[in-house]
């Protein structure tokens, strides 16, 4: 199969790709506007790109809102409490059947790979067991990463080390934290080097929920930034939201940067349920909550856009579209200059793909997967401004997906 008349990033012209079985076999600058033959796809002078990626979701939540209740108040403590009503009646098909019509709604949206963070303060580790078999039932649609998330801390659950533990030894991939939560700094500080330990021991990634919270005395960020630099395993490390970094005040910030800079760590920023979650216990002037997602990019260190939850009790919008949460976090994070317009994508694309480590797994060269997508709009400026689609999503050199944009007729 040959994908012709393609517009590529940071290339100029038009190219021909090549695809043989699961593989792209070549890419070529093509002279002039081909003619599709049979089996031929033509992408018209639209965008190619690897598959969109969402980076931080919690699917094994999605699609709760209002069950039993809604949340009222729209905070993340009713979400908490509403959760809790929820979590009564989850069972094991329930988690799947929702976390598999969830990753249906992100792969109409362009996105094969994912990572989920899953909830192991559960002595039963239910959620964890439906989760591995999802990884393995949608492994045709998505590439999945299952994080054993701590959603009520390590050291303050109890037996919190060995469920972290044992998530890891059934096969969750990444090591997860949520420092802030624990019960005490010190037990937030112990946490961090526990679950590093535990990424050390089993060569397992890290992504670690950090700081998110407006209390600017929340600095776990710089506990983990440092484990990973003395470990050297930066680019195997993220931190998640480091929304208290909105509030960190410049001079520690300056101080900060310089250890994050060193460290070599990724960031995952979630705009649209941070703007909502975060600011809650200011009047105004209100804060944004989020991190600082423009100054982490213009130093240079890698930082991308993810969803964190579809229709849950935190959040209750959201369509598994990540090109609106690309939009309000360009928004809302002061990125909508002219150059940051120009390679926007990066954020739900290459950016991500680092923050996974996917390696050669990802991309548009020759011998990488046959893994693409064809976008609505011919460059990364215009896909933003038109609210633009992923119009055909190509895994393994099949077509996964195939999107047919609405007709305007006017009289
Ligand atoms: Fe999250």
């Amino acid at each position: 199969m040959n994908i012709l008349n393609a517009r590529l990033r940071g290339r100029s012209g038009l190219h021909r790709i090549e695809l043989d079985g699961a593989r792209i076999a070549a890419i070529t600058a093509q002279q002039a506007p081909a003619e599709a033959c049979d089996g031929d796809i033509d992408a018209a002078s639209n965008l190619v790109v690897p598959p969109f990626i969402e980076p931080h979701i919690h699917l094994d939540a999605t699609l709760t809102a209002g069950e039993p209740a809604w949340n009222m108040s729209g905070t993340l403590f009713e979400g908490i409490e509403r959760w809790g009503e929820r979590k009564a009646l989850v069972t094991h098909e329930d988690t799947k059947a929702r976390a598999k019509k969830t990753i249906d709604m992100l792969v109409e949206h362009g996105i094969q790979h994912v990572r989920t963070h899953v909830d192991v303060t559960d002595p039963t580790l239910s959620a964890l067991k439906s989760m591995l078999e999802v990884r393995e039932e949608t492994r045709h649609l998505i590439d999945l990463q299952i994080v054993a998330f701590p959603q009520e801390g390590i050291e303050s659950f109890k037996d919190g080390r060995a469920l972290m533990a044992e998530a890891i030894a059934m096969g969750a991939d990444v090591v997860g934290g949520i420092p802030h939560f624990e019960n005490t700094r010190d037990q937030g500080v112990s946490s961090i080097r526990f679950l590093m330990d535990l990424a050390e021991r089993t060569g397992c990634l890290v992504d670690v929920h950090c700081d998110e919270t407006d209390d600017p005395q929340s600095r776990f960020l710089e506990v983990l930034a440092e484990e990973a630099r003395v470990r050297d395993m930066g680019q195997r490390v993220t931190a998640s939201h480091t929304t208290a970094m909105g509030s960190y005040d410049n001079a520690y910030c300056s101080k900060l940067f310089r250890l994050l800079k060193i460290s070599g760590i990724n960031f995952v920023s979630c705009p649209t349920e941070s703007i909502h979650l975060q600011g809650r216990f200011d009047t105004y002037p209100k804060r944004r909550g989020l991190t600082r997602v423009a100054e982490i990019d213009r130093a240079g260190m890698n930082v991308c856009f993810g969803q964190d939850s579809i229709v849950d009790p935190w959040y209750p919008l959201g369509n598994g579209n990540i090109l609106r949460i690309l939009e309000a976090g360009l928004h809302i994070c002061h990125m909508l200059g002219y150059e940051d317009l120009q390679r926007c994508l990066d954020l739900i694309t290459d950016n991500s793909a680092r923050t996974l480590n996917l390696g050669e797994r990802y991309g548009l060269e020759a011998g990488r997967p046959a893994n693409l997508l064809i976008l609505s709009a011919p460059d990364d400026y215009e896909m933003l401004r038109t609210q633009g689609h992923a119009l055909l999503s190509i895994r393994n050199g099949k077509v996964l997906m195939r999107r047919t944009p609405a007709q305007i007729e006017r009289y």
